[in-house]
């Protein structure tokens, strides 16, 4: 790593210390990072960004908060960024994981104690973020021509439920189960892999109303329910529409049909432990029911209350509901 990045690395190991803690729901320990739960790796990358990114306007920041469909929005963004590239019978998403064509941004800052390597990929960049939109920098935010972002957001009830269940495959054996009374309690406090929540949602939320042309707010339901349209939604939005041409022969359709769940977890790619990714977790494990609602089979009616009950309470008067 060059000498800039070293002090940056450098400041952000000074820092940790200080921050408040808690333990994670699976592997690192969480510090409370600028009103967000952040494991360390996503701190130094987030400092990293701020201090040492380049933004392109081609740039494309694909971000969410953890299991509102990041494995999905980033096979979308991909496909309908490469879609006169490649033929959909031997597409890249047939033989790799989404988050090997996406990458995972600041886990490969991370990894690589530098912008070295996202600074010698060709444009247009493609990268995921789980990062709180507050943390960039204002030259990314602000600057209308410097980047644009796609969020993806859902049902923090099967949000929760979906976290749960991909905590308890990552767990390590040695430590007991998460069960699903601590596991609310924490998600209810906002403390969660860059939780809260709540504050997640609504940053983009906000940058999406105030900046139309730089940020996309996507809902994980309005995509399920009219994937045609939500496609196109993000193709407008990246500045790639559909052509007339291109809507007559079924490209939108080969689009949603290649990114939907019953496709993509069953390539045989992705029915593999192997983790393909920067981060741990097989790539089976990003797939599971892949639906609306599952939040029924696993919440208590009290639950479901307290949940409602808090996104309310934090959404109150933002036009931002569920
Ligand atoms: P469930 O656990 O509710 O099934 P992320 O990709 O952000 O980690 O989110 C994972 C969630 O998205 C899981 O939800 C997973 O099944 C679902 N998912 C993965 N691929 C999907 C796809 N192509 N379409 C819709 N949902 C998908």
């Amino acid at each position: 790593p060059n000498e800039g990045c070293q002090k940056t690395l450098k400041n952000c190991n000074e820092l940790l210390p200080t921050l408040p803690q808690s333990k994670a729901w699976w592997f690192d320990q969480l510090f409370q990072y600028q009103g967000f739960w952040i494991p360390s790796f996503g701190i130094r990358g987030s400092m990293l960004i701020n201090d040492h990114f380049k933004p392109r306007p081609t740039d494309i920041i694909v971000a969410t908060f953890p299991k509102c469909g990041t494995t999905w929005l980033r096979a979308l963004v991909f496909s309908i960024i490469n879609r006169n590239s490649f033929d959909v019978s031997d597409h890249p998403l047939r033989k790799a994981n989404p988050r090997e064509l996406v990458l995972f941004f600041e886990g490969y800052l991370h990894n690589y104690e530098s912008t070295s390597f996202v600074d010698g990929l060709t444009s247009p960049r493609l990268l995921s973020t789980h990062l709180p939109y507050s943390l960039f920098p204002t030259r990314m935010t602000d600057d209308t021509s410097a980047c644009r972002f796609v969020y993806i957001c859902r049902d923090p009830k099967d949000v929760f439920v979906s976290k749960w269940h991909f905590a308890n495959k990552l767990r390590p054996k040695e430590l007991p189960p998460l069960s699903l009374e601590e596991a609310f309690d924490l998600f209810c406090k906002g403390v969660s892999e860059y939780g809260p929540f709540w504050d997640h949602g609504l940053g983009y939320w906000e940058a999406g109303v105030e900046s139309p042309k730089k940020v996309l707010f996507l809902k994980y339901e309005d995509v399920k329910k009219e994937p045609l349209g939500g496609v196109r939604k993000l193709a407008g939005f990246l500045r790639v529409p559909f052509t007339p041409e291109e809507e007559n022969n079924e490209t939108v359709a080969e689009i949603v049909k290649l990114c939907s769940f019953e496709s993509l977890s069953n390539q045989n790619v992705n029915k593999s432990q192997t983790s393909g990714g920067e981060r741990p977790g097989g790539n089976s494990d990003f797939f599971r029911k892949g639906e609306v609602g599952d939040w029924v089979n696993h919440l208590s009616p009290e639950m479901v209350e307290k949940l409602n009950q808090i996104t309310e309470q934090k959404l109150q008067g933002t036009g931002f509901n569920f």
